[in-house]
């Protein structure tokens, strides 16, 4: 395997893992990170998915299965702090239980989004959404090593959207999928991230004993999670998001756009601190 296994040119040896500062730690960011790590190192198995959605296709495969073994190790390189910082953080039984409950169709050879280009816009969404995830988790992070991993991951949820939308420029040549399609696809895509994937790998990862309940997972994640974000997260989260519709991001439409998804940010994020109260 080259450096980095993959095309991101960076390993868990160019983390300064000496520089771990415990009196900078976070708790509540702790949480979050093991839930993130899960979520990150199942991206082999959905590498397999868009290898058998484009079964004929080797050239992507080949670039699926890169972007997954990234994805992967960002999964590594989380999990490995989240140990550091929390010594009884069991990765590999979390993970387990993670696969166990959170359960999608990784060997069906359709996109859920009903053709390519669906499943591609779906990717550039998942992608929009950790790469300002990951910005916004370096800022809020006050712990030095965790900044540094999140720089490196960052870097990569770009070039990963980069690399979809590419991807969906091409299969837009053959398929017929308008904008209001697109934009259908791209805003289902954020509504099952909060329902189901963060709440499971918040819930696997932090051990708690209770039986899983969607509503009161997906709020303790989110309660965490979204007071990370400021406003310039959300505008160029949501600029790439128009791109990948099919709408220029600048002017008035960008603007409006991200006015309102800051907006909606913000009003559920003081009602999750009212809940949780
Ligand atoms: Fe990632
Ligand atoms: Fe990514």
């Amino acid at each position: 395997m080259t450096k980095a296994g993959g095309m991101g040119g960076w390993t868990l040896d160019d983390i300064p893992w000496d520089r771990f500062d415990r009196s900078r730690v976070d708790p509540e960011l702790v949480r979050i990170v093991k839930a993130a790590a899960l979520v990150e190192h199942n991206g082999a198995a959905y590498a397999h998915h868009l290898c058998r959605i484009f079964a004929d296709d080797p050239e992507f495969q080949e670039t699926a299965r890169c972007w997954g073994e990234e994805e992967v190790q960002h999964g590594r390189a989380l999990a490995r702090w989240a140990r550091i910082a929390d010594p009884n953080f069991d990765f590999e039984r979390a993970f387990a239980r993670f696969q166990d409950g959170f359960q999608v169709d990784f060997d069906a050879a359709e996109s859920r989004r009903g053709s390519r280009a669906g499943e591609m816009i779906a990717r550039c969404i998942v992608e929009v959404a950790t790469s300002s995830y990951y910005s916004a988790m370096r800022e809020a992070a006050d712990e030095p090593v965790l900044q540094e991993i999140c720089r490196h991951i960052a870097a990569d949820e770009l070039r990963h959207y980069r690399l979809f939308y590419k991807n969906l420029k091409r299969c837009l040549r053959y398929e017929r999928l308008g904008r209001l399609a697109r934009l259908k696809i791209a805003l289902g895509r954020i509504a099952e991230s909060e329902d189901d994937e963060l709440a499971y790998a918040y819930y696997a990862a932090n051990g708690d004993e209770r039986p899983y309940e969607r509503r009161y997972y997906s709020r303790a994640y989110a309660g965490r999670a979204f007071p990370m974000y400021r406003p310039h997260h959300i505008e160029r989260g949501v600029a790439m998001l128009l791109k990948a519709v099919g709408v220029m991001p600048n002017g008035r439409i960008g603007r409006i756009a991200s006015g309102l998804a800051w907006r909606t940010m913000r009003y559920r994020a003081r009602r999750l601190t009212k809940a949780a109260a």
